[in-house]
């Protein structure tokens, strides 16, 4: 994974970005991309983004950078990540989670948040790995949050 880097969605790319499929199990943890397109659609302060390896979608991240938002936990955070299946394990959702935290830092922000399910094979292993903490629970759902 030497070549990652984040891209619009694009007529090109957005077929390769729906066909992202997960490994079994893991979607009852995420969305479908094409649900969080249509969601990003319709929500202003969303932004969407593939993860390219090369020309090669490898991974989804939808940010929401909304700093008005009621509640604070949706003001600046991660709201999915889907990495290929085949593409898991070598840091494409690392880097995903990076290249949001750098975003949002030049957006004036200086913490990340992201909700989880927890559950065997779901992402919280991960989240910790990548430095979010768990501050709360919403809707069921563990919050963590990562001062960037
Ligand atoms: C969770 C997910 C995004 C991780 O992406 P990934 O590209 O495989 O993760 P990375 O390779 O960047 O891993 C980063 C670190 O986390 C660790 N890690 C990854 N998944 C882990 C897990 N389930 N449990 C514990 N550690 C994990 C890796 O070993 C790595 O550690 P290292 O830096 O010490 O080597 C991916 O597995 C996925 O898409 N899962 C299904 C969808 C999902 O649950 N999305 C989150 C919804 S909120």
């Amino acid at each position: 994974m030497a070549d990652l880097r984040l891209a619009e969605l694009t007529p090109e790319n957005i077929d390769a970005a729906v066909g992202l499929a997960l490994r079994p199990g893991q979607e009852k943890f995420v969305a479908p991309v094409a649900h969080s397109i249509a969601q990003a659609y319709v929500t202003p302060t969303a932004w969407p983004r593939v993860v390219l390896d090369g020309d090669d979608v490898v991974g989804f991240v939808l940010a929401n950078f909304d700093p008005d938002h009621e509640i604070e936990e949706f003001r600046c955070g991660i709201w999915r990540l889907n990495v290929a299946a085949d593409a898991q394990g070598r840091g494409v959702g690392r880097f995903a989670v990076d290249a949001v935290a750098a975003e949002a830092r030049r957006r004036g922000r200086s913490r990340l948040t992201v909700l989880w399910e927890n559950g065997t094979g779901g992402p919280e292993g991960f989240y910790l790995k990548v430095g979010f903490v768990p501050t709360g629970e919403l809707f069921g759902e563990t919050v963590g949050t990562k001062e960037i």
